[in-house]
């Protein structure tokens, strides 16, 4: 019998720069350990004017075709899950599809829910493949964005950028998820919005936490009922991660549900029993999240690449969970297995190299390329190497109302 559908190709892209959460830390005048511990970054991704939400997806997606030998021409379904579209009616999706050259055959959308999108095009691509409509072809389901809440706001030290695309596929090489453990969450809440006219999200960012874990909650009794010992059995959790701290109080409530009660810093023993249970199953996947920062819908699968890239192989065919959340709100939470051979795809979907070869901005450069971004829809021509740019795709402006992309 074959395995369920999930993910086959997975790979992440970015932009040049980045701002080391130090630097932003004494430029804010704040306690470097508030950033550095208290929500656990290190550093976030900067994307520059000419690096948007297409030209990260359409690298992102280059690479998952061609690290994992999948021709373009297999993909019959196409989804880019964004917060951050560049058009109110065009989707990013179809400039993709221009860009990789793929199949007219092909259907192609955009999904948004805020960080949403991605695991709401994941389930879709999924039930696509079960019905049997998608007659033995792929689907290619891109996370993109960029996550930016503006200069001296609360949420300005948990945004990045940065785009995740996996291919899905019947007989995943990497992990598949059991249709029969996948739940779902909504509830209209105002915790997180960015109105049409504003490019910088808003917030109120300790009320999305509590959304957050209620959804979590919600979500997971949706997938597996009152378990008490679903951790136990698990490899791994990976969650949503609008900043690496989140995670910990993710998991928390996960303990929490399963002890059938809050856990508390002043009860020594079951606090190190949450301790443990995080650095067992969490904490080791969250390295990417701290070097990158919040990429909204695409958070949840840098995790997920993280942990492939190093426990591929100790973790071959064991179960690992898997929750998205994204405000407004809307969550899923599933069970997912990673793929007996999964190791062998490491250096596929390792984006070490990429990293390494990011630039450090000052804080006067960040700041002058967030205000540049500001203008940056309706700039007559940009020019990538202003940025430091170049060898690869970069948005370069807009003529006739008509967004431009060039490769240099
Ligand atoms: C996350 C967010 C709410 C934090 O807001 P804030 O009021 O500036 O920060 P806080 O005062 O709560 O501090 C954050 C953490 O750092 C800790 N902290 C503060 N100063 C510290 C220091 N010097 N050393 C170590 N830890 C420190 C706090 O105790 C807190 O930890 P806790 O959450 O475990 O209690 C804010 O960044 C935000 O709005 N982000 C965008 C929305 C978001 O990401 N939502 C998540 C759900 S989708």
């Amino acid at each position: 019998m074959s395995n369920p559908a999930g993910i086959d190709a997975l790979a992440f892209a970015g932009p040049a720069g980045f701002v080391e959460m130090t630097d932003l830390a004494s430029a804010r005048g704040v306690d470097p350990g508030k950033y550095l511990k208290g929500l656990g970054q290190r550093r976030m991704a900067i994307a520059s004017p000419c690096e948007d939400t297409v030209t990260m997806a359409a690298d992102a997606a280059a690479r998952a075709l061609h690290g994992f030998d999948i021709d373009p021409a297999e993909i019959g379904t196409l989804i880019v899950g964004t917060e951050t579209g560049v058009d109110h009616s065009k989707p990013v999706a179809v400039y993709v599809h221009e860009l990789l050259g793929l199949d007219q055959r092909c259907r192609t959308f955009e999904t948004k829910h805020a960080c949403y999108g991605a695991m709401a095009g994941l389930t879709a691509s999924i039930d696509w493949i079960g019905s049997g409509r998608a007659r033995g072809r792929k689907a290619l389901v891109i996370a993109s964005d960029i996550a930016r809440y503006g200069l001296n706001t609360a949420g300005e030290p948990t945004q990045g950028a940065g785009a995740v695309a996996m291919v899905v596929s019947e007989n995943p090489r990497l992990l598949s998820i059991d249709p029969t453990r996948i739940g779902d969450y909504t509830r209209q809440v105002m915790d997180f919005w960015r109105p049409l006219y504003s490019k910088y999200a808003f917030a109120d960012g300790h009320y999305s936490i509590q959304c957050y874990l209620d959804a979590l909650t919600g979500a997971r009794q949706d997938a597996v009922g009152e378990r008490s010992d679903l951790l136990a059995e698990l490899g791994a959790c990976l969650y949503h991660v609008p900043f690496v701290k989140m995670a910990f109080k993710a998991h928390q409530r996960q303990l929490e549900m399963e002890r059938g009660g809050p856990l508390s810093k002043d009860h020594n023993e079951s606090w190190r029993l949450l301790t443990d249970s995080y650095q067992r199953l969490a904490a080791p996947w969250l390295g990417l999240n701290a070097e990158i920062g919040n990429i909204y819908t695409g958070s949840l699968f840098l995790a997920l690449i993280d942990l492939l890239r190093q426990a591929a192989e100790s973790l071959a065919d064991r179960e690992v969970s898997l929750f998205s959340y994204g405000s407004g709100c809307g969550a899923t939470f599933c069970i997912g297995r990673i793929g007996e051979d999964a190791a062998r795809w490491r250096e596929a979907l390792d984006p070490a190299d990429q990293l390494a070869a990011r630039r450090r901005l000052s804080i006067d450069e960040y700041e002058t390329l967030i205000t540049a971004t500001e203008q940056a829809d309706t700039a007559d021509q940009l020019d990538p190497s202003s940025y430091g740019l170049n060898g690869g795709l970069y948005y370069v402006g807009t003529r006739d109302h008509c967004r431009q992309y060039s490769r240099s």
